[in-house]
């Protein structure tokens, strides 16, 4: 074994929790080094996550776009071809161009950028098995946790990433499945269905509660997502839950049930993709080897400022507590710094938006409707159509509302909920205006562009103590 490297921090993960926090050290003149084994930097958003799946979303929809909604536009086009391997060619592109760029930040800011499998050998030790063979011993002053999640399996069901899959496989299958079967109707399994249904597969969507959407969306706009993507040729089993699976076949065979129990019914797919959730993923760190705790969920323990109970060890990102979003994991990179290298950092877990890129896209931030009946304060909602919006009418895309929730007796913004066409750009206003604690009348009072989808926004905030002007 070689001699130990001593560094003021060592990271252990690559993703974007640990890569932030990895460039943000080195910017504050830590001496910093990073261990990732996947060869290549960004972690699951970058790989395999946030990323492919939006160049699959962005230019499925296109196609989609191009086969179904071009006429009345006075665009006739003929002869539209899927070409499966170019855009997967395309998504390739994107991913390998962003992930060398966070190589090249790492030598920008002079962070060591060590391939390999990093393991604790004591409280300030880690060894890392090198992809290349060999390996590297690392001694850190502090050290940072950051090695993400993976899909939950499914009971029963053996991933093989061709016939059975997760996010993963359906990122890069080869071919246009005829017949596939979401198990979890939640963000992954609806962006994942989105694109394949687009390409021409008949998708079915199992969800074992009665609201698709996964944690969080608010139920009126889960309603409304259900029926869009209904409409778009996504067949919804909601309520039901899958029992077992048979993959000897030809196809796979899943049996699934009502959730509250009865009859029982096989669906047959060429592909089953399973997208129940997400993870903490802790394995091989010989965390026993220090003693740090997990939860009965996997999630490595720690307190405010992300500390374990070994206090120069911390955890960031999705294998600790907190949604399972990049730009969470982002956010608690640069304050697991501040806190390092100045004492203090500071993250609002109140004001985290969510969004899923379908089409409409859904975004939110604060409390939906239900949270904030069940806190018992007074409220008020407003609601604003696309419908009448101008800049949607033009653009012939007028699905979908933004939804306000707001405080009876002071206005205060409490939640934003949008459903239509570029929610997701949206709701960065919906999160400062939560930030800044604004009221309703703060952001209807604010001028907003004409013709613009945000002006829906500002509508729908105006609604909510008074009357909006075009609806
Ligand atoms: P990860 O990105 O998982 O990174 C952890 C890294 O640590 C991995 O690269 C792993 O190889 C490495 N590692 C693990 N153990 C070791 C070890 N012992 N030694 C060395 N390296 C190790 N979030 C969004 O905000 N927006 C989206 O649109 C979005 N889309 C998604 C789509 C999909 C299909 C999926 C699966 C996820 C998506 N997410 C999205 C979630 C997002 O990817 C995660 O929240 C984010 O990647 C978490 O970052 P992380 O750094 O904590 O973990
Ligand atoms: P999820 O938690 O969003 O949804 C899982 C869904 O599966 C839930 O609706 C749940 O009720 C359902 N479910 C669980 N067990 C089931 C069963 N046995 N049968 C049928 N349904 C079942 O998890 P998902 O979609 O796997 O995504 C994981 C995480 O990845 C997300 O929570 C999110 O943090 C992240 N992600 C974020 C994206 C974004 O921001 N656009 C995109 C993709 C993933």
């Amino acid at each position: 074994a070689s001699e130990a490297e001593e560094h003021d921090l060592v990271i252990i993960g690559g993703g974007v929790a640990g890569y932030v926090a990895a460039i943000r050290a080195g910017q504050e003149g830590l001496k910093t080094a990073c261990i990732e084994k996947r060869g290549k930097l960004g972690g699951t958003c970058l790989n395999v996550g946030c990323i492919p799946s939006k160049s699959l979303l962005n230019n499925s929809h296109l196609y989609h776009q191009i086969l179904h909604d071009t006429k009345k536009r006075g665009i006739e086009v003929g002869d539209v071809k899927l070409n499966l391997e170019q855009m997967m060619n395309a998504k390739d592109t994107s991913v390998d161009g962003l992930t060398k760029g966070i190589e090249f930040l790492f030598k920008k800011n002079g962070v060591d950028y060590v391939k390999g499998t990093g393991a604790f050998v004591d409280q300030n030790t880690v060894k890392v098995n090198l992809n290349d063979g060999g390996e590297q011993v690392l001694r850190g002053k502090n050290i940072i946790i950051a090695t993400g999640s993976e899909a939950t399996p499914f009971p029963g069901l053996n991933i093989d990433e061709k016939r059975i899959i997760t996010s993963t496989g359906a990122l890069s299958l080869k071919e246009v499945p005829k017949k596939m079967v979401v198990i979890g109707g939640g963000i992954i399994g609806l962006e994942m269905a989105s694109v394949w249904s687009r390409l021409g597969s008949e998708v079915t969507v199992v969800e074992f509660l009665s609201q698709i959407g996964g944690p969080g969306m608010d139920a009126e706009i889960a309603k409304q997502a259900q029926k869009i993507l209904s409409k778009q040729g996504i067949k919804f089993k909601t309520g039901t839950k899958v029992t077992k699976g048979d993959d000897s076949g030809a196809t796979v065979a899943l049996s699934v049930e009502s959730a509250k129990g009865g009859k029982e019914e096989t669906l047959d797919a060429d592909v089953v993709l399973v997208a129940i959730g997400r993870r903490p993923y802790t394995e091989g760190l010989a965390l026993e080897n220090i003693g740090i705790e997990k939860d009965e969920r996997g999630r490595l323990v720690i307190d405010q400022e992300y500390r374990t109970k070994l206090p120069h060890i911390r955890v960031i990102g999705d294998c600790t507590f907190g949604p399972m979003l990049a730009h969470k994991a982002e956010e608690e990179a640069v304050a697991a710094i501040e806190y390092i290298k100045k004492g203090y950092g500071h993250v609002n877990y109140g004001v985290i938006p969510s969004v899923m890129y379908t089409h409409p896209e859904v975004s939110w931030v604060g409390q939906n409707e239900a949270e904030v009946k069940a806190s018992g304060v007074k409220y008020r909602v407003g609601t604003f159509p696309f419908s009448a919006n101008s800049r949607a009418k033009t653009n012939l895309d007028t699905e979908g509302l933004v939804k306000f929730i707001a405080d009876a007796e002071t206005d205060r913004i409490l939640g934003v909920h949008i459903i239509g066409a570029n929610a997701g750009e949206m709701i960065a206003e919906a999160a400062l205006a939560l930030e800044y604690g604004a009221s309703c009348e703060d952001v209807a009072r604010t001028c907003h562009a004409h013709p613009t989808l945000a002006e829906a926004f500002k509508e729908a905030a105006m609604a909510t103590y008074s009357k909006a002007i075009h609806f």
